[in-house]
């Protein structure tokens, strides 16, 4: 059973308090008196009654200062006046102080009486109520706004997670696709004859970790071996990521070998990791070495003395287990005696040499890299039948001295493939050793004497789009768009050119 109400009764007629006092407890409630407002406040303060009922003339306070002081503790007790000084002026006064109602003394209707008592009662019960309802609810919503709050920071958080590792793994996928890209069709032709010597010391240094430095003419195929020392050796599984250190802008070089963090220049909108991370586990192929400007070169020896890298605007070390290769067709020895290669980084370098011979000093690989190259470039270019050798061409083959070497015989091949398609390739632009001048292909000056027809030239150039496009011919990225004509319109010239459809690997 709930408690009985507990009243205060504040008069200074003791008479009064007693009658009232009698009538209250004959209905149940439980009774406090006090004699004047001072009184009035402490009683409230001490006991906490649930009503007041206050009398207005009092000697020490009057009702009116005693609800102003109630008022003052913002208390939610209501109060009732009972007054024998029943006037308009007293009433209006006391209930804009406040009170919730005005009885006039002497009670005589005590059943009246009861019932102002009990609605009164009754509304601040409701009223307090409420107010925990309402508060218990204002709590609910901040508790649950907060979760929510936590929720979603999360999901912030969850979500750049995410999109750093989209980031992450589109970078990948581009380098992944360019090494790809590079990496295939790169049988070595020439690993019996010609290139036996460079493939011994491939096998000898493929299984250990030790730099290997290629040197060699360009076109000879430092390419070819840098791919193949990673892959026969117990690194294969790991990455093998090139870098053409003469292609990079200086500027960008610190970001692209080591990384950046977000914000460390202008356009680092995201963190990046470099190629030496990239590498991590695998083999980097510094390609051109030879180009990499002095400040750079302090900073690759730097992490191949440390094996750490730290990114562009970062702070940490980044330990890196990286196997390097590195290449070029200059004369490093001339570039340290004129201070543009740094002396020590060359004997980080140079720890295995491999040296490859011009194609000039192994002319016995012509034959099988001649057969090799024109089913390579039959399949690519559509060639259904590869062509055939016409009598006399491959003896001139034999006497050029072949100053572009493997990749100007592939070029070579590749035009007259594209000339004479299923006939007969006569290679009849070739001069003889020491009269090269107009044969290297794609170079000024190349066709001047015997100039491909515009057809040759277009199909030519629709074969190598296609081949960057793994032969997409509509859409982004494909064919057609990198043209800048309709996908229609190519198709029209690829069925007049005779170039086959259809996805390379
Ligand atoms: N022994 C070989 N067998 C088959 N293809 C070869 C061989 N050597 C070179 N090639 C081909 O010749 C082209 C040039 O080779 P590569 O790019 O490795 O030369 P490089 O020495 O790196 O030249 P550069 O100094 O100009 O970079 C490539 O397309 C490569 O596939
Ligand atoms: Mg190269």
């Amino acid at each position: 059973m709930s408690q009985p109400a507990k009243v205060l009764i504040v008069d200074d007629e003791e008479l009064i308090r007693l009658n009232l006092r009698m009538l209250l407890e004959d209905l149940g409630y439980c009774v406090v008196e006090a004699a004047d407002g001072r009184e009035g406040l402490d009683v409230f303060d001490r006991e906490g009654p649930d009503l007041i009922l206050a009398d207005l003339r009092m000697p020490v306070m009057d009702g009116l200062s005693m609800i102003a002081g109630l008022q003052e503790k913002s208390t939610e007790t209501p109060i009732i006046v009972v007054s024998g000084t029943g006037t308009v002026q007293n009433a209006v006064d006391s209930l804009r102080l406040g009170a919730w109602d005005y009885v006039i003394k002497p009670v005589e209707d005590a059943r009246a009486f009861e019932v102002v008592i009990e609605r009164t009662l009754e509304k601040a019960r409701l009223m307090k109520e409420n107010r925990l309802y309402r508060e218990h609810l204002e709590e609910l919503v901040r508790e649950r706004t907060e979760e929510l709050r936590k929720t979603l920071d999360e999901l912030k958080l969850r979500h750049q997670e995410v999109s750093r590792l989209k980031d992450m793994l589109a970078d990948d996928n581009r380098y992944l696709f360019v090494e790809l890209w590079s990496a295939s069709g790169d049988e070595i032709i020439g690993s019996d004859f010609g290139l036996k010597a460079v493939m011994e010391m491939v096998q000898q240094v493929a299984p250990l970790n030790s730099p290997v430095l290629l040197l060699g003419e360009t076109g000879t195929g430092k390419e070819v071996i840098a791919n193949a020392i990673h892959y026969s050796s117990p690194r294969k599984d790991g990455p093998f990521i090139k870098v053409n250190c003469g292609a990079i802008p200086e500027t960008l070089l610190d970001s692209e070998l080591f990384g950046h963090e977000k914000g460390a220049f202008t356009g680092a909108v995201s963190q990046r990791r470099g190629r030496f991370e990239r590498a991590d586990k695998g083999t980097i192929f510094l390609d051109e070495i030879g180009e990499l400007p002095l400040q750079a070169q302090v900073r690759l020896l730097h992490v191949i003395q440390k094996r750490e890298i730290e990114r562009v605007g970062g702070t940490n070390s980044i330990p890196v287990d990286v196997r390097i290769i590195s290449a070029t067709h200059r004369n490093l020895g001339e570039m340290i005696a004129s201070g543009r290669f740094r002396e020590d980084l060359w004997f980080r370098l140079n720890v295995f040499p491999i040296i490859l011979p011009p194609l000039r000093q192994r002319k016995e690989d012509i034959p099988s890299l001649l057969s090799h190259f024109i089913s390579r470039k039959s399949i690519e270019l559509g060639v259904s039948t590869p062509p055939t050798v016409a009598p006399g061409a491959l003896e001139r083959l034999m006497n050029y001295n072949w100053p572009g070497n493997v990749r100007e015989l592939e070029n070579l091949v590749e035009r007259e493939v594209i000339r004479h398609r299923s006939g007969r390739l006569m290679f009849d632009s070739l001069l003889p050793a020491g009269k090269e001048t107009i044969t290297l292909d794609r170079r000024e000056g190349a066709h001047e004497r015997n100039p491909l027809k515009l057809d040759e030239v277009i199909s030519l150039h629709i074969s190598n789009v296609l081949r960057m496009t793994k032969g997409k011919v509509h859409g982004p990225g494909g064919a057609a768009e990198l043209l800048g004509i309709k996908a229609n319109t190519l198709r029209a010239r690829m069925d007049k050119l005779g170039i086959k459809y259809g996805r390379n690997k």
